[in-house]
């Protein structure tokens, strides 16, 4: 199945911390796709400023070695890749000083859509903010796009809100959460609102619970000093994890815009009720046959940080009032599974007896890999020998169901086209982090009162033993993981 490409305006994107890993691994190549399908369009450039002395040509041979390693060959045709690379430019510029800022006026052409893409830590937000401003590089069409984390807690991510919104209208503020940039991810959004089957069903009497995943097989790798600091309550459930409930539990919003969803989203997080100790479990993986224990990784021994929580969480409103959402997420975990699992009540009455096998229907939405969606029903086991029940499922995996050539496009490669767009319905509004982050500051700070370490789990198992704990008592449990 052919996507449809519709042109983007032209733009010019300046992507500060151009020379970084997020830049290099995840930005870039995202263009580049746009670029080879023809939705960003040849008058588009992307400026690379970052405090290496690079030449243009340096960045472009930088850039074209992050390309070959982020984009697999043949995907796309060498001339196209060329046409991107010759598109790009690059200023040496100091985010506190003055170095670079005239290069990068006089670089910025006036007619065109300014997209500002901070890919650098949220220190540096509110200096580059000062500058743009003060050098007069901010338009009416300027956006500005804010990378993750915005903050460590409510505190910072307000301060955040507050030196952004001194230069930038709201409108123009486009903070990322990549998840909401993945195609299944906006698939939840067409299954809930544009399919009348399961909204009758979506609330506490017929969803006995929900079950959000996101497991990693990899470890923290070279990013130990920031984890270190966040820490997976931080790093993926404050945001990710966050951004997958409110759009499995929010109310319909009247429609399909930016202030709508958020303002339903935000109801959803202003609805949770605050965690216990009890219904949260940390863990941190120790080390395994090849692979280093965290502990090692981010070089503190003694590391209390955890890469691994499990969390039974409440929504108090009349909808979900009653039933339980267990969010896990971790890392050096058994395998890569995102997915959102909703499994319903049973009937109210079993006319085949009380022996019959029964399972629930759980309707599964695979967010990686296999992108696609299952829906488990019974029926009646084939044949002779009466009426024995057994449960299948009705399995749609999207690349069966689209096509081989389906491409199913990278976050990043949508949500910066939406930032040259203007559509702000994939990003966070200030509100809604501040939010995310007040539900979540107590559960962190309830930790370090108590001083409490993370348990210690396997590399490549399901996570500690006490996650299954959580369930067990509420004689549920945890979807495999393999
Ligand atoms: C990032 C986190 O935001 O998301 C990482 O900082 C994590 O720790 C990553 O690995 C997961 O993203 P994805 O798209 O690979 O599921």
């Amino acid at each position: 199945m052919v996507a449809r490409v519709i042109p983007v305006k032209p733009f010019d994107l300046v992507l500060f911390g151009a020379t970084g890993d997020l830049a290099l691994r995840k930005v870039l190549p995202a263009l580049c796709l746009r670029f080879a399908d023809g939705q960003m369009p040849r008058a588009a450039r992307v400026i690379g400023a970052a405090r290496s002395d690079l030449s243009a040509q340096a960045f472009r041979d930088m850039v074209a070695q992050a390309l070959e390693e982020a984009i697999p060959r043949g995907t796309i045709p060498p001339a196209r890749r060329r046409g991107f690379i010759e598109r790009l430019d690059y200023v040496m510029l100091d985010a506190r000083g003055d170095t670079g800022w005239s290069a990068l006026k006089a670089a910025l052409r006036d007619d065109v859509i300014r997209a500002f893409y901070f890919s650098v830590a949220p220190g540096l937000f509110g200096d580059l903010a000062d500058r743009l401003d003060r050098w007069q590089l901010v338009t009416p069409e300027t956006r500005v796009v804010a990378e993750k984390p915005f903050g460590h807690d409510r505190h910072s991510a307000r301060a955040l809100n507050a030196m952004l919104s001194a230069h930038f209208d709201e409108t123009q503020i486009f903070r990322i959460d990549h998840y909401l940039g993945k195609e299944t991810v906006q698939n939840l959004m067409a299954v809930r609102f544009a399919n009348i089957l399961f909204e009758p069903l979506w609330n506490a009497r017929f969803v006995d619970h929900v079950q959000i995943t996101v497991a990693e097989t990899v470890g923290i790798g070279g990013r130990g000093d920031y984890y270190e600091k966040a820490g997976a309550m931080r790093d993926m459930v404050q945001n990710h994890l966050m951004q997958l409930l409110c759009l499995i539990a929010m109310e319909p919003p009247h429609r399909f815009d930016a202030d709508a969803m958020r303002d339903e989203k935000l109801k959803v997080i202003r609805a949770l009720d605050p965690v216990a100790p009890a219904q949260v479990v940390r863990g941190q993986y120790g080390a395994g046959a090849d692979s280093a224990a965290m502990a090692a990784e981010t070089g503190h021994r003694d590391t209390s940080t955890e890469s691994y929580v499990a969390l039974k969480v409440g929504i108090a409103n009349w909808r979900w009032k009653g039933t339980p959402f267990y969010l896990r997420t971790g890392k050096r975990l058994a395998a890569r599974v995102s997915e959102i699992a909703v499994t319903f009540r049973d009937p109210p009455h079993s006319i085949f007896g009380e022996n019959a096998r029964w399972r629930e229907n759980v309707l599964v939405i695979r967010l990686q890999p296999d992108e696609g969606m299952d829906l488990r029903v019974m029926i009646k086991e084939p044949g002779p020998g009466g009426m024995r029940l057994k449960d299948v499922a009705l399995d749609m995996s999207f690349a069966e169901a689209l096509g081989d050539d389906l491409h199913i496009p990278d976050a990043y490669e949508r949500l910066i086209m939406d930032v040259i767009r203007g559509t702000q319905t994939l990003f966070m509004r200030g509100d809604e982090v501040e939010a995310a982050w007040a539900w979540t500051d107590p559960i962190i700070a309830a930790w370090q009162q108590a001083g409490s370490r993370p348990a210690v789990y396997a590399p490549g198992s399901d996570g500690p033993d006490a996650a299954a704990a959580l369930l067990r008592r509420d004689g549920r449990r945890w979807r495999a993981l393999r």
